[in-house]
């Protein structure tokens, strides 16, 4: 996993919690590294896991929630780093279904070693997209919260269900996204 995953987690947690917070996740998660993270370097995807891990134990948060949390502050970042590839979607589907065709490709060319997950999608209709998701990582959680910051940056109110699926007889995770 991308160091910046890292950097951007541990901002999350000295704004969301504090200072402290994150001084005892990162002892309780107990990190080769000791925390020290570049945002360009690669870590294994375990520690993400143990410091997420950590918090919902200091926090008595549940991990689904934190992970979704976490994806809502992600996304904002991506809208402050990257933010044509926001510019150019005209919705929030539109920007949705171009996820794996489109913006992790340009994102595998900033970092060749990124491991990302694939989407699928099926558009019922303008306000019900299906998205697979096929990871061995299992972040839907986090892709959850990506979701649901997607929805609140094109300023559309909807609902995002997550239940397994297959998609080509595969699992797979499926998110519904419902729009109001
Ligand atoms: C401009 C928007 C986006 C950018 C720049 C971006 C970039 C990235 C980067 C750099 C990673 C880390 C890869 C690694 O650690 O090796 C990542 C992972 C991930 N991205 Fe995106 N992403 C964007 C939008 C989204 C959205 C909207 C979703 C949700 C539908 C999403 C779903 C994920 C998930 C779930 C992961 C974790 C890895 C996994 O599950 O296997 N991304 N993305």
């Amino acid at each position: 996993m991308k160091g910046v995953v890292f950097t951007e987690f541990m901002d999350m947690v000295e704004e969301v919690f504090s200072d402290d917070v994150l001084d005892e996740i990162i002892e309780k998660a107990d990190l080769p590294n000791d925390g020290a993270y570049t945002t360009v370097g690669t870590y294994d995807h375990q520690e993400i896991v143990r410091l997420v891990v950590a918090l919902s134990e200091t926090s008595n948060m549940p991990l689904p929630d934190l992970l979704a949390t976490f994806g809502k502050h992600l996304l904002g970042q991506f809208v402050k780093g990257y933010p044509q590839f926001f510019d150019e979607a005209k919705d929030a589907f539109d920007f949705l279904s171009n996820i794996d065709s489109y913006i992790h490709v340009e994102v595998l060319k900033l970092y060749p070693d990124a491991e990302l997950p694939k989407f699928y999608h099926e558009q019922h209709s303008d306000k019900h997209l299906s998205m697979y998701y096929q990871s061995s990582r299992h972040f839907e959680d986090l892709a959850v919260g990506l979701i649901e910051g997607t929805l609140a940056h094109f300023n559309t109110e909807g609902t995002v269900s997550k239940s397994e699926a297959q998609w080509q007889g595969e699992d797979a995770i499926k998110f519904d996204i419902h729009l109001n």
